[in-house]
């Protein structure tokens, strides 16, 4: 044990889960890590969750990276532990908690959470809990497969309990860059010209009185699944296709730009599609790592990738086995570093994001179904998506076999507005919406994404609006008919509602 803590006075402060989680007292604002359910705290979670199963109350502010893994939003949120959520969360089984309002969910940009911190618009943490893969002789805290807001936690809270994840080599050292946004006024800009650049400490420098508890453990990270989807591959091809069109016009080389892309299906067909691509020398900069990177990073395609967080399938754990490979070609940074807006608009990225729905005129919908019901959260969408060189968003052309479509007259709620939105793109084809006016735009989304089922419905719709005039033209009284003819009927088809 004592290579892990390598602060001798710190060995003291060993204990169970089961002690550690009895720090934590109802009412209590905690900081946890976890970003894409890698890295996340969950030994002392786990030891909290037996409290309330053996009938205890309690209530707390939970505050993570990202979502978090190990079943924990389930177990807590199922327990009613989580009376607030931040800054975002993956789990349909909290989600039922929020969407029914026994959750408050504070759904955030996921590089603003140090802000408000920091400025008094969020409660600093009570109690932080860090995954660690090993404590450093002067007290640094080497991370394991995210870094997320970890750093924030440890500088900002009143507390640390850390918990040594004994199951990541001690070679995830030299892997993370920890570099922390200076006090304002007189805040300096961020030193990263490249997504490889490191520019702060290998290990989160923090003062080891505020530790409280270290429990060892040997819990896995909790491996994600990709479904293996078809209209992704047809996605990607359509978004390879868009790329080889501008280096052809000469406004990108064959190494393009670095690139962010969210996480699931999509995102890694896109990827995958690199490996036969003329694509060569690639980056990224982003917040999140998946299989198909690492292929391509082993076939030496990509060269430098910047995130804070790994998320991989079970097949792609083998990743830890010798993470030496990755030295000098990855890095992991604090979140607010892997989303800030500087080195972004900097970097020129390009940009893809997965929506839940677009509307004709660009705007697009990451997390309200039907604009009321929270799916995940805004995630470092918007981070991105704002301030990206090329933002483009990628969702299949309909939903629910076919009775919903993706490509609405009006999104229900809108997350990305049509000023940021470059591309939109289905599996029907792609919309490049740079230089058009709105009434230009409908026509190409038309055209190009939507589903042939859905296409005439559309064009009458465009056509009546237009008759009205404006700018954007609506028809105000039938810009979410769609939506609401799919909550009385279950589809979005006239035709189908006529049948009803
Ligand atoms: N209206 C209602 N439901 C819709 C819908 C729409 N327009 N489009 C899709 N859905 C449903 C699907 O049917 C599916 O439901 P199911 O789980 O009951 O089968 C669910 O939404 C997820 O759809 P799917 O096509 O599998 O999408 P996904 O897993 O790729 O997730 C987002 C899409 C938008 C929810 C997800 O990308 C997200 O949360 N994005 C916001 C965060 C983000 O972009 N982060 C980026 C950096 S990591």
């Amino acid at each position: 044990m004592s290579d892990r803590i390598r602060m001798k006075s710190l060995l003291s402060k060993v204990c169970t889960a089961d002690e550690a989680a009895a720090m934590i007292k109802d009412g209590m604002v905690l900081g946890i890590s976890g970003f894409t359910k890698f890295g996340d705290a969950r030994a002392v979670p786990l030891a909290l969750v037996k409290r309330v199963e053996a009938g205890e109350k309690l209530s707390v502010s939970l505050m993570t990276g990202a979502s978090i893994g190990s079943n924990l939003d389930e177990d807590l949120g199922d327990h009613g532990v989580i009376a607030r959520r931040l800054p975002y969360m993956g789990s349909a089984k909290l989600r039922e908690h929020i969407n029914a309002g026994r959750t408050m969910y504070l759904d955030q940009h996921l590089s603003h959470t140090g802000e408000y911190i920091r400025g008094g618009g969020l409660p600093k943490p009570d109690i932080a809990i860090l995954d660690t893969t090993y404590i450093t002789e002067d007290g640094g805290l080497v991370c394991t497969s995210s870094v997320g807001n970890n750093a924030l936690w440890a500088l900002n809270a009143d507390k640390i309990i850390i918990e040594i994840n004994e199951t990541h080599p001690f070679e995830m050292y030299g892997l993370h860059d920890i570099y922390t946004v200076g006090a304002r006024p007189g805040r300096g800009p961020i030193p990263i010209v490249h997504p490889g650049d490191k520019v702060g400490t290998p290990y989160i420098p923090i003062d080891p009185n505020k530790i409280i508890a270290i429990v060892v453990h040997q819990l896995p990270d909790t491996p994600v699944t990709l479904a293996a989807d078809p209209d992704a591959y047809t996605i990607a091809g359509h978004l390879m296709d868009f790329f080889k069109h501008e280096v052809k016009k000469g406004v990108l080389t064959n190494s393009l730009r670095p690139l962010q892309s969210g996480v699931g299906a999509v995102a890694n067909a896109v990827f995958a599609g690199f490996q036969d691509s003329p694509f060569h020398d690639l980056t990224m900069y982003t917040e999140v790592a998946q299989d198909a990177v690492f292929d391509l990073i082993e076939s030496g395609k990509m060269l430098a990738v910047s995130t804070t967080s790994f998320s991989v399938t079970k097949e792609y754990m083998r990743i830890f086995d010798d993470v030496t490979k990755f030295h000098g070609k990855v890095v992991l940074r604090p979140q607010e570093i892997s989303n800030h807006p500087e080195v972004i608009r900097r970097l020129g990225l390009i940009s893809i994001n997965t929506a839940l729905e677009a509307d004709i005129y660009g705007n697009v919908n990451s997390t309200h179904v039907a604009g009321t019901k929270m799916m995940n959260g805004i995630g470092g969408s918007g981070d991105f998506a704002r301030n990206a060189g090329y933002t483009c968003f990628v969702t299949t052309s309909c939903a629910k076999k076919g009775k919903l479509s993706s490509i609405v007259p009006m999104v229900s709620h809108v997350d990305h507005s049509e000023h940021d939105v470059n591309v939109i793109c289905t599996e029907q084809g792609l919309a490049d919406l740079r230089g058009l006016a709105p009434r230009e735009r409908s026509r190409v989304v038309i055209e190009n994404c939507v589903h042939p089922n859905f296409k005439d419905m559309m064009r009458d719709y465009v056509k009546e609006a237009e008759a009205l005039g404006g700018h954007t033209p609506h028809v105000i009284g039938k810009a979410l008919s769609w939506h609401q003819r799919f909550l009385e009927t279950g589809s979005m088809l006239e035709a189908d509602a006529a049948l009803a």
